[in-house]
């Protein structure tokens, strides 16, 4: 029966207390699967691994046991206080008395295989002596809104089931992230540790309960176990309500003489861009495309860049353009945002949002605490940073490196090239909240315009903001998939360049400032992190920068990032490959990447 379920997870916690339930408990021996350690953002792989017998299980009880390893030494407490007083000494960060309600929470993007893992996730969690799940309904919930859910509702972490913007269906790939009681991606210190204990896992215990509805809202109840079904939206919607001027948003959207798109790419957001564009902002139900959210994602590449969301592209390129076109991707962190003719990149992106945050979104009335960007992003949020006066930060390539700045309250703003940008209203990215942001800065500007003026477009408003900040010419290219040795060999060649560069040596018409693999020392905890990236950056202020992503599922993919400030007004109109030729072909030729991987083109390039 239930009960002795419940009797049976509270056994497995008060050793020796209520011994004859644990029958209840399955105990599944294991062994120890390679290669279970995380990148950029979580366990992500082919669906095929995942799919392998415990393989799930064993990531996910390893992370259980780090939360309930402290059980032995609070014996007698209350479930959730033996299992959450282990994390408060992980992650030492918040007092004791902040675990009293302890909860977890459990969504993902809506991908192939998440039906099949939340089960095993479920079980787990009661076979270990968590109290309660929260899960979004049919499993589903976008990164944002778990990190916003984890944070209403003071739970201890959560689980993340994506693969973010790669592909799903059986031959894709899948992936799991756990963020923590701030709502953030569990850091490097965790995983590492996630990972070193994967490699000795023999033992998997998983609650004998049946599968769990998660297709109706409500609670089920294995007496000290319980599931709540929760609606995926409505938390995040009323966190929006709060950051942003609905009323101002909304008084665009109804403007006959504007229009918009949100492509949902057949991802998580379709879940939300009904709910928050059409049903609370007004805007026309045609305005979302792809709004329906489907395990393969409809075969496509859920990631909004302008290679992947082509579809938005070609209609914002195209004739029945519209005045603001925006994407995000299959876990809905990641955001593009197009004018009319016109792609905003992302490091432009936040450079915009934080210069008009003030003035056009409430949660920011009293201006930014501070702003920040990853290394690679362009350096045009300096600019902003510099003029405003705000104290600004280089992390490295990671949302994660954010928060703890963010929990300190030394920063506001921050962006990412890689298409992410937010705030500290959660501790992820954000891809809706980058829409709306955008939506409250034109209609801020358009707000006394009456209809049949020209309204401020997107593009008036990058050019605005490049003729009073300058323009930061900014071009990423990517070799996805190349083969690991090469892609190996061609880094320890960078390092060799690095180690042998001297500043005042001329690089074809650039002279070299410094060259470096970038390290970064967390101004909170004082964490390293080194090997985030090799530098080369010129006097001109123009940088070329090669770093390997940690986020791909197959071989290696190499990316090189090339920046150039322009500040003469004159040349802003200029198209960004052009203005960086000279710098491009000087990344390829230094680099010798065509020699070490045999790729002649990228295969995307933004
Ligand atoms: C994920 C993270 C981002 C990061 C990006 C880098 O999207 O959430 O914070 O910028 O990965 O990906 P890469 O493939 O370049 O390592
Ligand atoms: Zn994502």
């Amino acid at each position: 029966g239930e009960g002795e379920i419940v009797k049976a997870v509270m056994a497995f916690g008060l050793v020796g207390f209520l011994t004859g339930r644990v029958s209840q408990i399955k105990s599944i021996p294991t062994k120890p699967f390679e290669g279970q350690k995380t990148g950029t953002s979580g366990l992500r792989k082919k669906v095929r691994i995942f799919q392998q017998e415990n393989y799930l299980a064993n990531w996910i009880q390893v992370l259980v046991d780090l939360l309930r390893l402290v059980g032995d030494s609070t014996r007698g407490s209350s479930c959730f206080m033996f299992v959450f007083l282990q994390f408060q000494a992980l992650f030492n960060s918040l007092p004791p008395e902040a675990f009293k309600d302890g909860v977890l929470v459990l969504g993902g993007d809506g991908r192939y295989f998440n039906q099949e893992a939340a089960q095993i996730i479920i079980k787990i969690a009661a076979g270990n002596g968590i109290c309660k799940l929260l899960v979004g309904r049919d499993g589903l919930l976008s990164t944002p809104a778990v990190s916003a859910v984890i944070r209403k509702r003071k739970a201890n972490g959560g689980f993340i089931m994506s693969a973010s913007h790669n592909p799903g269906g059986p031959e894709y790939d899948w992936g799991i992230k756990f963020n923590y009681s701030s709502g953030q991606p569990a850091p490097e210190s965790i995983t590492d540790k996630i990972y070193g204990n994967t490699l000795s896992i023999s033992e998997i215990k998983l609650a004998d309960i049946p599968d769990v509805d998660l297709s109706s809202l409500g609670v089920t109840i294995y007496d000290g176990f319980s599931i709540e079904v929760i609606d995926p939206v409505t938390d995040y919607l009323e966190l929006m309500e709060h950051v942003f001027d609905f009323q101002l948003i909304k008084d665009l959207l109804s403007r006959p003489d504007f229009s918009f798109i949100f492509d949902a790419m057949h991802a998580v957001t379709g879940g939300y861009a009904k709910p928050i564009f059409v049903d609370r902002l007004g805007a026309n139900m045609d305005c979302i495309l792809n709004g329906v959210p489907l395990e393969d994602f409809g075969h496509g590449h859920p990631d909004p860049n302008l290679t992947y969301a082509k579809e938005l592209v070609d209609i914002m390129f195209g004739e029945n353009a519209a005045d603001l076109g925006a994407a995000s991707d299959g876990d809905g962190d990641r955001n593009m945002i197009l004018g009319r003719h016109f792609f905003i990149t992302p490091s432009d992106s936040v450079a915009i949002i934080a210069a008009y945050a003030h003035k056009s979104i409430p949660y920011f009335q009293n201006g930014p605490k501070g702003l920040a960007r990853s290394m690679p992003t362009s350096g045009a949020l300096d600019q902003v940073a510099e003029k405003l006066n705000l104290p600004f930060y280089e992390v490295p390539t990671g949302w994660k490196f954010f928060g703890n700045l963010m929990d300190v309250g030394k920063l506001s703003i921050c962006g990412e090239e890689s298409f992410g940008t937010g705030s500290d209203h959660i501790r992820e990215k954000d891809g809706i909240w980058a829409v709306l942001a955008w939506l409250s800065i034109i209609a801020f500007q358009n707000k006394d315009k009456k209809i049949g003026d020209k309204l401020i477009s997107v593009a008036d408003i990058a050019r605005d903001h490049w003729a009073t900040y300058g323009r930061n010419f900014f071009s990423r290219y990517d070799y996805e998939e190349c083969e690991s040795h090469g892609a190996t060999k061609f880094i320890e060649h960078l390092r060799d360049l690095v180690s042998q560069a001297k500043s005042g040596q001329n690089y074809g018409n650039y002279t070299l400032q410094f060259a470096d693999d970038f390290s970064y020392t967390d101004p909170v905890d004082d964490s390293v992190a080194s090997k985030q990236g090799i530098r080369f950056v010129f006097t001109d202020g123009s940088r070329i920068i090669f770093r390997l992503s940690g986020t791909g599922s197959v071989g290696a993919t190499i990316r090189f990032y090339v920046e150039q400030y322009e500040p003469d007004v004159a040349k802003h109109d200029m198209d960004a490959q052009i203005a960086l030729k000279a710098l491009i072909e000087l990344a390829l030729s230094l680099s010798k990447l065509e020699e070490f991987t045999g790729r002649e083109k990228p295969t995307v390039i933004t």
